[in-house]
């Protein structure tokens, strides 16, 4: 069996209990790759990643499983480096995004930068950065759960695949939807979590949105405070190997 029919049938099989998902794509028009297959879901703790990185940006850019395929421009499957000391996980794509194809590369992804850069990460050296969800929603709205779902086994791959040490979570949507959770980012930030992926466990921080610091010159100081407890964990980390 090659590795796409592998895929295919890995998803079908995941997709059986989906039913959120069934009720919201049954109606109007069917958002799927091809045939009659169903949309693709979340694929379980166990499956082993079976596609490569660029395989999965392929996937990606050609997807059409939910409604954000007709507006978006371009997808943001996500960029960095292979072996990310830390994978950096936002919302989704906005207007820059969506017009470059890349992720955080408007107002935020600077600030985003910066703030890397202030405790010795990037994008060119030691960091992935990718979204929960890969296409822009129209007017920058909130993604809708059914989007977030439906995007899911994309980002599930890329952690699989990348192996990050660490995750850092940057604002409420993408904090909420990984951790499963409806509590406020107020109460998410600031501690680190233990992750649960793929068989594989993840210290994650979840810490403000960039886009939140521009609004916002109050949240500055406390993600500060965060990201030198990243800087502290990831010394530590160092210190062990
Ligand atoms: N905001 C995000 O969450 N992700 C991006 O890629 C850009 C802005």
């Amino acid at each position: 069996m090659t590795a796409a029919e592998k895929f295919k049938v890995t998803n079908l099989l995941n997709i059986a209990s989906d039913s959120l998902f069934r009720g919201y794509y049954s109606s109007e028009k069917n958002y799927q790759l091809e045939d009659d297959a169903p949309p693709q879901s979340l694929l379980t703790a166990n499956c082993s990643p079976l596609l490569s990185l660029e395989q999965i940006a392929d996937e990606i850019r050609a997807c059409i499983n939910c409604p954000l395929c007709e507006t978006r421009t371009n997808a943001a499957p996500g960029e960095g480096v292979t072996e990310p000391l830390v994978m950096v996980i936002g919302e989704g794509p906005g207007r820059d995004e969506d017009e470059q194809g890349r992720p955080f590369v408007g107002r935020a992804g600077q600030l985003l930068d910066k703030m890397l850069d202030s405790i010795g990460l990037s994008r060119n050296s030691n960091c992935f950065i990718a979204n929960v969800i890969k296409c822009r929603p129209p007017n920058n709205r909130d993604p809708y759960p059914e989007e977030t779902s439906a995007c899911a086994h994309f980002l599930e791959q890329q952690i699989a695949l990348l192996k990050p040490k660490f995750i850092l979570v940057a604002g409420r949507i993408a904090a909420q939807t990984l951790l499963k959770t409806t509590e406020p980012i107020g109460k998410l930030r600031g501690k680190f979590t233990e992750f649960e992926t793929g068989g594989m466990t993840i210290p994650l921080l979840v810490i403000y949105h960039p886009a939140a610091l521009l609004r916002n010159e109050d949240l500055k100081r406390p993600t500060w405070e965060d990201l030198k407890l990243l800087r502290s964990r990831l010394d530590e980390s160092k210190g062990k190997n």
